[in-house]
């Protein structure tokens, strides 16, 4: 049996990951804590490990899983900007799940924006409490607004979809625009200064890094609307605050945060919240942040666990499919 050490494991992975393992001739260890430095001799005696968006995989994390015989980085996850690829080249084989379900997320999205929009969370707790009161629950329409929609992926795409379904102008930017594409490419400043709700859909590199920052927040309409379901560090948060305080900025949907891996999927009610630029974020009526909830849906988990399972098999085959390089 190939013996995988899972880190930072929630109970709805289990099941997945134990349905498609024994199939796979996959023994899987399952740890609640994070990988890092201090607990990468967890790994010891196991073939490979198992990971998702907030465990480190740094150098030195690299080098002490190499030392513990660990082979194979199994990410089950789509992002991989949380890995060190030029320390993991030649020492240890990274693979990834690439598109386990564009929908999950491109949907989550809608219902981020929807929500923000249309104030459904706030009507909920009302009707809950038999206010009956439409007194502060006015919304807009998407119905012709335009959307930016910046990255034009797996996920974009979908996302592009479900928005002409509204009935909105699409306008998107990507530095690789798709050559079958049937929406109209545009300037990135161009695409600040038309779009209603701008959606981010690339991934986090150092040129996306802080790609929302104070000089692209104020290249924006007035009354702008964000999502991001892609990667926290594409908005540089205080900049977003200080727009929002401002009102140049009039929502934000927000399924990442750039500080969220100490406290995204934590339960961290009753403790006092250390991050200042979150708990105001999340004070703003405008706000809304999900805990990176956007690929998580039944659909998705089974898609992940398969495919990780498979990706697992087929390395110690001597065959890597979906390796990152
Ligand atoms: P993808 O690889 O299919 O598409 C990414 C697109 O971004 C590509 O078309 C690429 O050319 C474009 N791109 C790259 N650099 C760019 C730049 N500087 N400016 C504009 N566009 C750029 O990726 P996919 O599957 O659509 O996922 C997108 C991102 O969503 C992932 O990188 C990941 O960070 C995030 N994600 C978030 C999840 C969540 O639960 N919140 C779940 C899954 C993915």
């Amino acid at each position: 049996m190939i013996k995988i050490a899972v880190f930072d494991v929630k109970p709805y992975d289990i099941p997945g990951l134990e349905r498609y393992g024994p199939e796979n001739g996959i023994e899987f260890k399952f740890f609640e804590t994070k990988l890092n430095i201090d607990t990468a001799g967890l790994a010891a005696g196991s073939d490979g490990v198992c990971v998702f968006v907030n465990d480190d995989i740094s150098e030195p994390v690299i080098d002490a899983l190499r030392q513990c015989g660990v082979k194979l980085i199994a990410l089950r996850c789509a992002g991989f900007n949380n890995v060190d690829l030029r320390a993991a080249s030649g020492k240890i084989c990274v693979v990834r799940v690439p598109g386990y379900s564009p929908h999950a997320v491109a949907e989550h999205a809608l219902a981020m924006l929807l929500t923000l929009l249309r104030k459904t969370h706030k009507a909920y707790l009302r009707t809950r409490d038999f206010n009956f009161s439409l007194t502060g629950l006015v919304g807009a329409n998407l119905f012709g607004k335009t959307v930016g929609v910046i990255g034009t992926g797996r996920i974009g795409r979908v996302f592009i979809d479900i928005c002409r379904g509204l009935g909105m102008r699409v306008i998107a930017y990507d530095v690789y625009p798709a050559k079958d594409a049937d929406f109209e490419y545009v300037a990135l400043d161009r695409l600040f200064a038309e779009s209603d709700v701008i959606s981010l859909h690339c991934p986090l590199t150092p040129e996306t890094t802080h790609m929302i920052n104070e000089k692209s927040l104020d290249k924006m309409k007035d009354g702008v609307i964000l999502i991001n379901t892609s990667r926290g560090a594409l908005i540089d948060a205080e900049a977003l605050l200080e727009q929002i305080k401002k009102k140049k900025v009039g929502g934000a949907c927000l399924d990442v945060y750039e500080e969220e891996s100490d406290i995204f999927f934590e339960d961290l009610s009753g403790h006092i919240m250390d991050d200042d630029v979150l708990a105001r974020l999340i004070s703003m009526p405008n706000v809304l942040v999900t805990s990176h909830q956007a690929f998580l849906t039944d659909d998705a988990l089974e898609s992940i666990a398969k495919t990780t399972a498979e990706n697992i098999a087929a390395f110690f085959r001597g065959k890597p499919q979906n390796e990152v390089k």
